[in-house]
């Protein structure tokens, strides 16, 4: 018996970390609903899941829009017959001070970094209780305790969510439903990519700018997102199941310590 065996777990974010989740889970047997807005990654996230063997609802959604939200948690249930799991992956990572931030990216910001949390809760919280319970894993950042400059909408979402994580389990812990975040801190994605290669950089560059990133973690190295992955699953797994209300850092130690090198 795999850990995840009959389980439906609702992934957002198809790259990444989100893609790393979504393998980790359907390896331990869970039924994967997966939305993202990048279809190219989509449809690779769709033909590899199939190819593994895997039940597998990859669907073209915006996780910012209530309805696009609402149909994927219904086409979901109504595919694998109910909802178990949901990891919050999707985000966008936009750079700015308040000032140089317009407000519709500083919007856009909230409502797809936290809005779409809301919105997997609010949609899919009373398919999990129908289920007798569950478990959400929001994946925040370092950012959210500790943030860089020039990042003022992204570093508000995160530690927004540390928030939201808090009241939605407090709320639902009597559903026997658990609510963790994790925070990473560097990991090897398209969001750290894009970081790393800036306008016009060269893969040389990028991995110059993974080994200038590692060396600010005390452990010496970016993180991996299967590394990530595997603290999401535990999280979602009965193994975790006095673990609710908390977050859990996943950085290599960058947050331990003040300059520590
Ligand atoms: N990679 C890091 O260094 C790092 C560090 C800390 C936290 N995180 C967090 O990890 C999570 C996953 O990011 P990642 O690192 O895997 O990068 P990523 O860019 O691979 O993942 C983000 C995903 O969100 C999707 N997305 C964006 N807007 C969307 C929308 N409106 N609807 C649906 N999908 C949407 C993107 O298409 C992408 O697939 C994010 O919450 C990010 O903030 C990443």
């Amino acid at each position: 018996m795999k850990d995840f065996d009959g389980k439906v777990a609702l992934v957002t974010g198809t790259t990444g970390i989100g893609l790393a989740t979504a393998r980790r889970l359907a390896a331990g047997g869970a039924a994967i609903i997966a939305c993202g807005i990048d279809r190219a990654a989509n449809a690779a996230m769709k033909a590899e899941l199939a190819s593994s063997g895997a039940e597998a609802l990859v669907m073209d959604a915006d996780v910012s829009v209530p309805d696009q939200v609402r149909g994927a948690v219904a086409a979901g249930v109504e595919r694998f017959g109910g909802l178990d799991i949901i990891v919050n992956s999707a985000a966008v990572h936009p750079y700015g001070t308040a000032v140089s931030t317009d407000f519709d990216t500083w919007n856009k910001a909230m409502s797809v970094n936290v809005g779409s949390i809301y919105l997997t809760a609010h949609f899919g919280i009373p398919e999990m209780t129908r289920r007798g319970g569950g478990a959400i894993v929001n994946v925040a950042s370092v950012q959210g305790f500790a943030c860089q400059q020039n990042v003022a909408a992204y570093a508000t979402t995160k530690g927004a969510i540390h928030t939201l994580t808090r009241a939605l389990a407090l709320d639902h812990a009597r559903s026997g439903i658990r609510v963790n975040s994790v925070s990473p801190g560097s990991i090897r994605t398209p969001i750290l990519e894009k970081a790393a290669r800036g306008d016009h950089g060269s893969d040389a560059d990028v991995e110059e700018a993974y080994r200038r990133f590692g060396e600010a973690h005390p452990i010496g190295r970016i993180g991996e997102p299967e590394e990530v992955a595997e603290l999401i699953a535990f999280l979602c797994s009965a193994k975790a199941g006095f673990c609710t209300g908390a977050d859990y850092k996943i950085d290599g130690g960058l947050t331990a310590g003040i300059g520590v090198k």
